[in-house]
Order: structure tokens, then C-alpha cells, then sequence
């Protein structure tokens, strides 16, 4: 696909400027004073040390199909620029050991999908709060990565991802994943909350749990955290 980037200083979020865009439009930004995470919360967005985009597509696939796809992207380019393996927690949370150093959200508007993606690149910390939950690709490795390189391996394997059957999404996520079975797990979304091991992904990519009373239940939307079991 022939990608029109538009590269922007500092902005509320990428998703606000790349809003109204056709498809093909990529919005970068060095900085997003307002950045979004999933479920209302927000994306720590320091400036100029992370990778900071939004890409509006035209996909007939639905949206979950979607999103595990542009979570395999990510993980590539990642793997490829910095050579860090990283593992997916469904839907789409990019983790080192357990730790997040990048995330995706998927909006509709005006018919349009504006994937947005964020990967912490370059912080050479994180402040307090988040000091326990992620990292960047810097504090991994030791050594600074190219955003650029980044971006454009990123847009390269979201345009091949986007190119796989629904099949081989779900083929390709569960492989990738260690989150779609066998992992112990907390759920605390809208819809359910509990505690369970996950069973496998549905034919719409959502996510099966099944409870110690043997039930299963599909989970949709919200998230997962894993549950350490402690070492004997
Ligand atoms: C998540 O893990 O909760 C999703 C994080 C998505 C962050 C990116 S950064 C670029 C784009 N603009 C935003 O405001 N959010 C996304």
C-alpha cells in the first residue's frame, strides 16, 4: 500500500488527527499530550522517546480478526528492528517477560479503522507507576533503536498481516501467543470477572476460559492478567 505519513510534533492523540483521513493516511508524532490506551485508560506518551502512530485501513475482516492480526505485525517488527522476542497477551498487549512495551487500539469512524499503535522505543525508564508493568525496547537491550526503522517495518508487516485469511490469523496468534491456552489467568472486564485457564481461541478470535467447574466461558472484549503461581 502506498502509505501517505504525515509527521506531526506534539499532538492530543494521533487517533484525533488521523480521524477523517482516507485509508493509507499514517499519522507519527513525537509527543501526545492526551494518549489513549484501551478501556479508558491512558498511554504514557514521553516525548520523542516512543514510537507514536496511527494507520487508518479499509479491512473487510471484523474488528477482532483485526486485531490479533495488527498484534502479529507489531511483534514482527519488533523481532526484525530490535531483535527482541516478544510475547502477545490476547488481544494485543505486547509483553517482554511481563512486562508491556507496546499496545494497539483499534477505533472505528466514519466507517474507516484507525489501528493505533504505540511502542515504548528509547525511555530510558519508566516513571513509578508504570515502573512494574512496562519497559521499552532500550531498557531490554541496552542500547538505542531507530523509530524509523521501526515505523517501517511496522507498516511492512501490518500491510502483510492484513493479507492473511481469518484461518490463518487464528493459526499464526495462537503460535505466537502464550496467553491463548494453558495460562492461568485473572478476567476483570464488563462482561466477566473471574479467574480461570485460558482454552483456546473461537472462530471470531475471542478468547475461551475455563473455570475450575469445567464451564467455559467466550470472552469478548476487555482483557486478561496472568496469575504467577508461586514456586514450590
Ligand atoms: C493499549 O495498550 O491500551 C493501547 C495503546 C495504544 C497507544 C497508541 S499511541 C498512538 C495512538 N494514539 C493514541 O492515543 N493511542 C494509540
Amino acid at each position: 500500500m502506498p502509505w501517505n505519513i504525515i509527521r506531526l510534533g506534539t499532538v492530543t492523540s494521533t487517533m484525533d488527527e488521523a480521524a477523517g483521513h482516507p485509508p493509507g493516511t499514517v499519522v507519527v508524532a513525537e509527543e501526545q499530550t492526551t494518549g489513549r490506551g484501551r478501556l479508558e485508560r491512558r498511554w504514557f506518551s514521553a516525548p520523542g522517546a516512543g514510537l507514536y502512530f496511527s494507520a487508518v485501513l479499509e479491512h473487510p475482516e471484523p474488528a477482532p480478526i483485526v486485531t490479533l492480526a495488527l498484534g502479529l505485525a507489531v511483534q514482527e517488527s519488533i523481532q526484525q528492528t530490535a531483535g527482541v522476542a516478544c510475547d502477545i497477551r490476547w488481544p494485543n498487549d505486547l509483553l517482554i517477560g511481563e512486562r508491556k512495551c507496546a499496545g494497539i487500539l483499534v477505533q472505528f469512524h466514519g466507517g474507516r479503522l484507525i489501528a493505533g499503535i504505540g511502542v515504548n522505543v528509547n525511555h530510558e525508564a519508566m516513571p513509578p507507576e508504570l515502573a512494574t508493568i512496562a519497559t521499552s525496547l532500550r531498557m531490554v537491550t541496552g542500547r538505542e533503536h531507530s523509530k524509523e526503522h521501526l515505523l517501517a517495518a511496522a507498516l511492512a508487516a501490518i500491510e502483510t498481516c492484513l493479507r492473511l485469511t481469518s484461518d490463518e490469523v487464528l493459526r499464526l496468534f495462537a503460535r505466537a501467543s502464550s496467553y491463548v491456552s494453558g495460562r492461568r489467568v485473572t478476567v476483570e472486564s464488563a462482561e466477566l470477572s473471574l479467574a480461570g485457564t485460558t482454552d483456546g481461541l473461537d472462530p471470531s478470535g475471542f478468547l475461551w476460559i475455563r473455570t475450575d467447574d469445567e464451564r467455559r466461558h467466550l470472552l469478548h472484549s476487555g482483557g486478561v492478567r496472568a496469575v504467577n503461581i508461586p514456586r514450590p
